[in-house]
């Protein structure tokens, strides 16, 4: 069938410049003026409106069973919302148990993932050090297309590793040219602050931000990147909170070591003052680390027009309030950490990103999808618009206003947690593997037509 784009803006994490857009057989395969449409072409006028690479979220979890139940959007829906906010391809993490087999938590994670709508790779989480771990990671960067290693400095107890064990993960990782993410909190001492306040009394969701203040963060970002340094592995640090941690970054980054950080919207426009609601409705927000006190969104924003922090995640994992954050009703250590995101991403770092002035249109495009796509082994597949280039796209109508409500998300999930946030810019059409998906407010996506996507080193 075939896709034309004619006259829009060409945004790429570099340029900035008027043309059109010949999508054929998944691919971009012209890009040029006054580009003829064929019979059977789709054509978009695009005039007025800009034109991104499909965006990448390089941070959700569909389907995750964690804390004790399952994250409520599955691949096909979460992967769904995802598009209609103009996201055409996620990293979702394969999360094994302690001490189960890591490719058999990864053949399950493909079966899941079979329903996606959209493109999709994987990130392993280690979460366990055994005998056989150094060569089920070979094995994931050899024969499976993951070269990045999720590990959780928190979740002691449960997915969190030792360190002793984030050693062994580091080092092997060196020796096989991989990269090491990284979830960084003190576990230990997470633990310990959340025993003594639920010891106290205290059994409201605001203890849970309580329990892990930003020194948690802090600590472990500085010790994962001075481990990192010490067993020369490049670092990411996902979903970065506080100023704490974009200190840590920029120590490791001026000593000349390959760290990368990573933030999210909730950090940069949330502070933790919702966790002050009433009737429970803090537990929306409860998720690791928490959102941070005023004071420490500014400098997010600052790190990522510094270069500081490079990629823009949700870590979308949505609970429902009613039948799962509901489980923590007497006891936040048992309210199920994480929210939705994956639909507005674009939409807010748009509004509060480029229309605030901390980021140029550049900018917004190397942090929601190229710069992803370079660290993590995509590009120019993805995060670009080439000749070549899978033709994921994004016509981004800069004038379209809306409001965030969880009536009105494609989240399979009963909160928002920017419910009323207003924002302006939004997709107008969304083009997935040379199909547009999304037209104007109208979201007809297939299910199972998104691929594995297997990574290189980057
Ligand atoms: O609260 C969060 N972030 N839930 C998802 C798991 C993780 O730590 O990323
Ligand atoms: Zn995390
Ligand atoms: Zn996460």
């Amino acid at each position: 069938m075939g896709v034309v784009i004619k006259n829009g803006t060409l945004v790429t994490a570099l340029d900035q410049w008027v043309n059109d857009v010949r999508c054929e057989d998944g691919k971009i395969v012209e890009i040029g003026p006054n580009i003829e449409a064929s019979s059977g072409n789709e054509v978009v006028d695009a005039s007025g409106q800009y034109v991104f690479p499909g965006g990448i979220d390089p941070h959700v979890h569909m389907e995750l069973p964690f804390m004790g139940t399952v994250s409520a959007d599955d691949f096909e829906t979460g992967t769904a919302a995802g598009v209609a906010g103009g996201t055409t391809t996620i990293i979702d993490f394969v999360i094994p148990q302690r001490d189960e087999d890591m490719m058999k938590a990864l053949k399950w994670w493909h079966e899941k993932a079979e329903k996606s709508v959209a493109d999709y790779a994987f990130h392993m989480a280690v979460t366990w050090w055994g005998d056989k771990t150094a060569e089920w990671m070979r094995k994931c960067i050899d024969e499976e297309g993951i070269p990045s290693f999720k590990t959780f400095m928190a979740y002691r107890g449960a997915i969190g590793v030792f360190d002793d064990e984030l050693i062994n993960i580091m080092k092997t990782a060196a020796q096989l040219q991989g990269l090491v993410t990284v979830h960084a909190e003190h576990g230990d001492q997470v633990v310990e602050m959340q025993n003594k306040l639920f010891g106290e009394g205290h059994t409201s969701p605001k203890y849970h931000a309580r329990s892990r203040p930003t020194p948690v963060e802090g600590e472990a970002t500085e010790r994962a990147a001075q481990l990192a340094r010490l067993n020369g592995v490049p670092l990411y640090v996902v979903h970065v909170t506080c100023q704490e941690s974009i200190e840590a970054i920029s120590r490791a980054r001026l000593r000349g070591e390959t760290v990368w950080g990573e933030t999210c919207p909730q950090y940069l426009l949330l502070d933790d003052s919702v966790y002050d609601k009433p009737d429970f409705e803090g537990a929306a927000y409860v998720m690791s680390p928490p959102i941070r006190p005023l004071g420490h969104q500014e400098p997010l924003w600052a790190a990522l027009k510094a270069g500081t922090l490079h990629c823009l995640a949700t870590d979308h994992c949505p609970f429902n309030q009613v039948g799962q954050k509901d489980m923590g009703k007497d006891d936040f250590r048992k309210i199920p950490n994480g929210a939705a995101g994956i639909e507005h991403r674009l939409a807010l770092m748009y509004t509060y990103g480029v229309g605030k002035g901390w980021l140029t249109l550049n900018e917004f495009v190397d942090v929601t999808s190229t710069r992803a796509a370079k660290i993590f082994g995509m590009y120019p597949r993805k995060g670009a618009l080439m000749v070549g280039s899978d033709a994921d796209l994004v016509v981004w109508d800069p004038e379209a206003t809306g409001t965030i409500s969880a009536s009105t998300h494609h989240h399979k999930v009963d909160r928002n947690i920017f419910e009323g946030f207003k924002v302006k810019g939004l997709a107008s059409h969304v083009v997935v593997d040379g199909r547009i998906q999304y037209r104007n407010g109208d979201l007809k996506v297939e299910r199972g037509a998104g691929r594995y996507i297997e990574r290189s080193r980057s």
